[in-house]
């Protein structure tokens, strides 16, 4: 029987993950495919990490620049980050190997240059566990939706942010407590930024939107915002108005042009996103023929990830090479990235406001005076630093027209903290 041989790059979560799916699942691979799946070294600082996989002495290199001097037919970059891991990965790619990488951030930013370097020498370059772990959602998009004009995606695809959402909702914790409850149980890292503040989703729809809207999309393309001052009143109130708070990535054509942003959204309780909860990640894409598709599972983990680069593994074993769309070497007009202040959204306002006669009828003012109108709203009877909530949902209005009413809201005399502002995606 023909084998592949494949050199892994970083021996961590992933890596060591992978290891044991090609070991484990030896058989059923090479009885589906007909070729077997050799591991023919893999690099790893700690050797001893690696010998412990079972892998033998002769084939572990502590070092990946050394390893790639290696024969091997694809390399699998598992280190991440975007300095090394992208050396590793040009230097592979111009030995003339295929590539398969879970490397989300480095794709969203230099993506380009790595798929045009891959295309001129004629190699694949492979990204299945970058968005969505175990999930086949790249695939879904390159095949099974092949057929498709992509009008949108909305996904939840970070698993730590929606824990700590999850836990605030059905716990009422704060954000802080429900963090540290993540950080115990290991969903979160020491250092949560990147996923509490919204970036590794970002660099996920920047990788989707790559794939469905035929231009390349970088982390700067996309408006983000993070999770950090969701409060247990504000998922409350939404609940009040029928929504939950997801930490939501969108990407979509609007009025010909492409608006891509993360940000904690309000969503409707009885969509089905609504009921993704915990770890979970979930990708709903519409296509023009297709109408809506879901895709469900779990976003992280060893096995899951492992799955994913797998996938990857199979695909250059069978000479499935295809990768990213071709139109994206072409030298067309790219198509226009909506500016954040041009979104047009409903929004959820959380004043904090003197209980007393007119203050309603002086915010009322403002924002009819800004062509805003008010869908629903409500006072509760808490003490905020002295004042009370007054919440409000809007129509559809433009953002900056919302910011420009709320600045000058907040400038009243009865208005006692800055105005929490939520944009609400009906789906
Ligand atoms: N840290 C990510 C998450 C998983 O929490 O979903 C890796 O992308």
């Amino acid at each position: 029987m023909d084998s592949l041989k494949v050199g892994i790059i970083g021996c961590g979560t992933v890596g060591g993950g992978v290891v044991k799916l090609l070991i484990e699942n030896r058989e059923v691979i090479a009885e589906r495919i007909g070729k077997r799946i050799d591991i023919v070294f893999v690099a790893d600082k700690d050797v001893e990490k690696v010998k412990k996989l079972g892998i033998p002495e002769e084939k572990i290199v502590d070092n990946g620049f050394k390893a790639l001097e290696r024969k091997c037919d694809v390399v699998v970059e598992l280190i991440g980050g975007t300095t090394i891991a992208k050396e590793i990965i040009l230097s592979a790619i111009e030995k003339g190997r295929d590539v398969v990488t879970a490397n989300k951030a480095l794709l969203a930013d230099y993506g380009e240059e790595l798929f045009k370097k891959a295309r001129e020498k004629g190699v694949s370059l492979k990204f299945e566990a970058s968005v969505g772990g175990g999930i086949p959602v790249i695939k879904a998009l390159r095949e099974g939706l092949a057929g498709n004009k992509i009008e949108r995606i909305c996904g939840i695809i970070n698993g730590t942010a929606n824990y700590i959402l999850t836990e605030m909702t059905e716990k009422g914790i704060t954000f802080e407590e429900a963090l540290r409850k993540a950080q115990e149980l290991g969903y979160a890292e020491a250092d949560p930024t990147l996923d509490v503040e919204g970036y590794d989703a970002a660099h996920k729809i920047a990788v989707l939107s790559t794939l469905s809207f035929c231009r390349w999309v970088k982390t700067e393309n996309v408006y983000v915002r993070g999770i950090k001052d969701i409060t247990p009143l504000d998922i409350e109130l939404a609940r009040e108005f029928g929504y939950k708070v997801k930490l939501l990535a969108i990407s979509k054509l609007v009025d010909e042009e492409l608006e891509v942003r993360v940000h904690p959204t309000m969503i409707p309780e009885n969509h089905i996103l609504s009921n993704v909860n915990g770890v979970f990640n979930a990708c709903l894409i519409e296509g023009d023929f297709v109408g809506d598709t879901l895709y469900y599972g779990k976003g992280a983990g060893e096995k899951p990830t492992a799955s994913a680069v797998v996938s990857d593994i199979i695909d250059i074993a069978i000479g499935n090479r295809y990768s990213v769309p071709e139109c994206l070497f072409k030298d067309e007009e790219k198509l226009k990235i909506k500016a954040p202040e041009e979104f047009i959204s409903s929004f959820y306002l959380r004043f904090t406001a003197v209980d007393k006669p007119g203050v309603l009828a002086k915010i009322s003012k403002i924002l009819a005076d800004y062509g805003i109108s008010i869908k629903m709203a409500l006072q509760k009877s808490i003490d905020i630093n002295g004042g009370v909530p007054v919440v409000m949902t809007t129509h559809p209005a433009c953002k900056s027209k919302i910011l420009k009413a709320i600045e000058e809201i907040d400038r009243l005399d009865v208005i006692l903290s800055p105005t929490f502002v939520c944009m609400i995606e009906e789906l």
